[in-house]
């Protein structure tokens, strides 16, 4: 039994399903990756884990934390294990920090709410908190409102926040996206020595593929909502035989290629991501895909496990996989 466990997870909107039968499990000490464009489902994945899914929007299947049932129970049992067991670091710093409140006073707040810290002793945890992100006044920028940071140290602050009762379990949804290079390596080691040293698991959504690859242990890809292809780093990364996972790492490749070449177009997957309720009828990106067989048009594919979990009608060949060259 793994610390976190998804089953059969989904999550709608009314009768518009947003995200379906998502299956994926963390362990403590284990890192895993939830990769896709734009769309494809993990912010709501991680909200839904969370319990803090947005009015309107509903979870069922089982999320299952240290083997209890999270959705299955109460808003207050989920209270009190968001924040000092379970932590998320949310994509859109602003959202999840109150403007009219003090950063210091913000990262020290779930320590007085879960560990009884006082005021003081909290204030205090808060600037230590802040160092650790690499704050280099952070007696300054506890003093500091988010409006006064810039989006990567609100970013940092986030993390601090997050990280402040030493979760077994953490969330992080695009933790680096807004950093320069120098603070995303800091903030990725950071996260990795909370897995080697405490033996959290991460799930760690991210764009970049290349920090998955480097963090990663194993890798969930999603599509449409769904979960198209899961595995090791080494299998999905290296050996990919989803078409989209395929596509989506070449695009990858691709980017980190032309990123500096000025007035490059910049590479994509053809066509676009449909809106939830657009998918085509059979697999969800057969408009998208080069290897659609009729079998693509009839139905969806069934996600088969050995020892990764795909769902596709006509994989990728092996033959392909080696003529293209992986990584
Ligand atoms: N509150 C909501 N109500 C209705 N639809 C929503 C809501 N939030 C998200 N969606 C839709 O659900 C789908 C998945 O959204 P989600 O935010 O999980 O994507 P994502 O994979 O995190 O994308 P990104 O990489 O851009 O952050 C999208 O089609 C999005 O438009
Ligand atoms: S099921 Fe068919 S359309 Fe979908 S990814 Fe596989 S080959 Fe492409
Ligand atoms: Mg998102």
């Amino acid at each position: 039994m793994s610390l976190l466990e998804v089953r059969n997870l989904n999550v709608s909107s009314g009768a518009l399903s947003l995200v379906g039968d998502v299956n994926f499990e963390v362990d403590a000490g284990e890192r895993v990756g939830l990769i896709g464009e734009s769309g494809s489902g993990k912010s709501l994945t991680a909200l839904a884990i969370m319990g803090l899914l947005g009015e309107g929007l509903s979870a069922s299947g089982e999320v299952r934390f240290d083997n209890e049932d999270l959705l299955a129970a109460s808003e207050r049992r989920r209270c009190e294990l968001r924040g000092s067991r379970i932590a998320m670091i949310f994509q859109e710093p602003m959202s999840a920090l109150n403007p009219t409140r003090r950063i210091g006073d913000q990262v020290g707040e779930t320590l007085r709410i879960h560990q009884n810290f006082s005021r003081r002793a909290s204030e205090k945890a808060a600037i230590e908190l802040l160092a650790r992100v690499e704050f280099a006044e952070p007696e300054r920028y506890a003093r500091m409102y988010p409006h006064e940071l810039s989006g990567g140290q609100r970013q940092r602050a986030m993390i601090a926040s997050a990280i402040s009762c030493d979760p077994e379990v953490i969330l992080a949804d695009e933790p680096t996206t807004a950093l320069d290079v120098t603070v995303q390596r800091r903030v990725l080691d950071l996260l990795d020595r909370l897995v080697d040293e405490e033996g959290c698991a991460l799930l760690l959504i991210a764009h970049d593929l290349a920090v998955v690859s480097e963090v990663c242990d194993r890798v969930v890809t999603m599509y449409g909502g769904h979960v198209v292809e899961s595995g090791s780093v080494a299998q999905i990364i290296d050996e990919p035989h989803h078409p989209y996972t395929k596509a989506l790492l070449a695009t990858s490749r691709a980017l980190s290629v032309t990123e500096s070449a000025s007035g490059a177009d910049l590479p994509s997957i053809p066509g676009t991501v449909p809106s939830a309720g657009q998918f085509p009828r059979g697999c969800p990106f057969r408009d998208r895909c080069d290897r659609s067989v009729e079998a693509c048009v009839e139905m969806p594919p069934t996600l088969t496990e050995d020892t990764r979990t795909l769902a596709c009608w006509n994989p990728v060949e092996r033959v392909e996989r080696v003529s293209d060259g992986a990584r």
